[in-house]
């Protein structure tokens, strides 16, 4: 792999859909928290919005503007010239997102974005992974709540069992938290689109090349009770299981045979079967197009929750990790999932490809691959926490 040199670029990260709810949140974080030397830009379709932006920021007259369009590939691919790292919010991302993952891929500009959308992932895979590969640019997807907690606790978990042996870790998620009209958009587009997302993965199995002598897997778990954490634990199918297991791919650490599992875990049986009910009844309104326009007018794009709603919300995932004769319990926790912690996590993800001495790794690559360690003690030092519960 020989990596384009990008040091002469005028912005080491340009943040795209500056103008959004996380993008705004975003924005504001790196204002407040990024090192003085940090060269950066926000960007999106709407100068004067970005302007009113930037005049709201700590230092903002020295925050660049650059305006793009995703109808416009001339204007991503200039945008992609300009930054060492661009970070985008714009989704739905299997709607918007490709033309600037292919500039990113083509000019060697690392990128990362925000999206759950296992189909997206799959087609960026399947297009722009060896593009990215050859100009030496990180493809990260799903570097918010989806999926950072899941794949660098897991990853945390991992390095407290044994070197070499089989191990399996199940991760529980638990979360008070209310959600915005970019993520409502993005998750109704998802459900709607069951069978394109099924083609996408067995297109992505056609082309991705088989782990020789190590195996790595991510099984649906059943519905139970977990002794292990005293609540229902409820197979969770987001993307943070797959991301889990491209990690425990990547890196030889997970040993010679890896499983990871993915649950809700839900204190009380009644709360567990009505959550259980109202997924499925999103699921199947997602299918008929008048329902999915319904639901979606109910948050706009640019809403979400209070800053008082934000305040008061909080994530905890805990993990139980086993092998080699040693279990293992950790546990990753923190504020707001989908905004505000969302928004740190992103932004602490662009800062620690800008400027960490990280592993070299190219194409699209998970967070605990491209970053791992260095971006948990970014993460760690920003509030979160990564910690062992207890061992045995
Ligand atoms: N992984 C996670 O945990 C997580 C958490 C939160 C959000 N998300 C995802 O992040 C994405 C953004 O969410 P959000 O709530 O911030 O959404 P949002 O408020 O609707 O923001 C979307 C952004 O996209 C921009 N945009 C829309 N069309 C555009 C175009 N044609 N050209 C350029 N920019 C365009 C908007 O610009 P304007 O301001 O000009 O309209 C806005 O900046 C969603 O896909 C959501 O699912 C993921």
């Amino acid at each position: 792999m020989s990596r384009l040199n990008t040091t002469d670029r005028p912005y080491d990260i340009v943040l795209f859909g500056a103008t959004g709810f996380v993008g705004t949140l975003t924005a504001e974080y790196l204002a407040a928290h990024a090192p003085g030397e940090l060269r950066w830009a926000v960007a999106g379709r709407d100068e004067a919005k970005l302007r009113a932006l930037t005049g709201r920021l700590p230092r903002g007259a020295e925050i660049g503007v650059l305006t793009a369009d995703v109808s416009d590939p001339a204007s991503l691919r200039r945008l992609a010239g300009h930054a060492r790292v661009v970070a985008s919010t714009v989704g739905p991302y299997v709607r918007y997102g490709e033309e600037l993952v292919a500039a990113c891929a083509d000019l060697g500009t690392d990128y990362l974005d925000l999206t759950g959308e296992p189909e997206f992932v799959d087609l960026m895979y399947v297009r722009h992974d060896a593009r990215a590969r050859e100009t030496g640019a990180r493809l990260v997807h799903a570097c918010g709540f989806d999926s950072v907690p899941h794949d660098l606790g897991a990853y945390f978990t991992v390095q407290q069992l044994p070197e070499g042996v089989p191990l399996t870790v199940d991760g529980y998620v638990t979360a008070d938290a209310a959600f915005s009209g970019g993520t409502l958009s993005s998750a109704l587009n998802q459900l709607a689109r069951g069978r394109q997302m099924l083609a996408a993965a067995r297109d992505r199995g056609r082309h991705e090349p088989r782990l020789m002598g190590r195996r790595a897997s991510a099984p649906t778990g059943a519905p139970r009770f977990a002794k292990e954490v005293g609540a229902w634990a409820l197979p969770l199918p987001t993307i943070d299981a797959q991301i889990v297991r491209r990690s425990a791919k990547a890196l030889d650490r997970y040993g010679p045979d890896f499983r990871y599992r993915h649950y809700a875990a839900v204190r009380r049986l009644p709360v567990a079967l009505g959550g259980v009910a109202a997924v499925g009844a999103v699921a199947a309104a997602a299918q008929i197009p008048p329902a999915r326009r319904w639901l979606s007018g109910r948050l706009q794009p640019g809403e979400g929750p209070s800053a008082e709603k934000r305040a008061k919300s909080w994530f905890k995932v805990r993990f139980v990790g086993e092998g080699g004769g040693r279990r293992v319990f950790t546990e990753v926790a923190g504020g707001d999932p989908g905004y505000g912690e969302t928004a740190k996590m992103f932004a602490e993800a662009a800062l620690s490809l800008a400027f960490d001495d990280l592993p070299p790794t190219a194409g699209q690559v998970t967070t605990a691959a491209a970053m791992g360690n260095a971006l948990t003690e970014r993460l760690r030092e920003a509030g979160i926490t990564f910690r062992v519960a207890a061992a045995f």
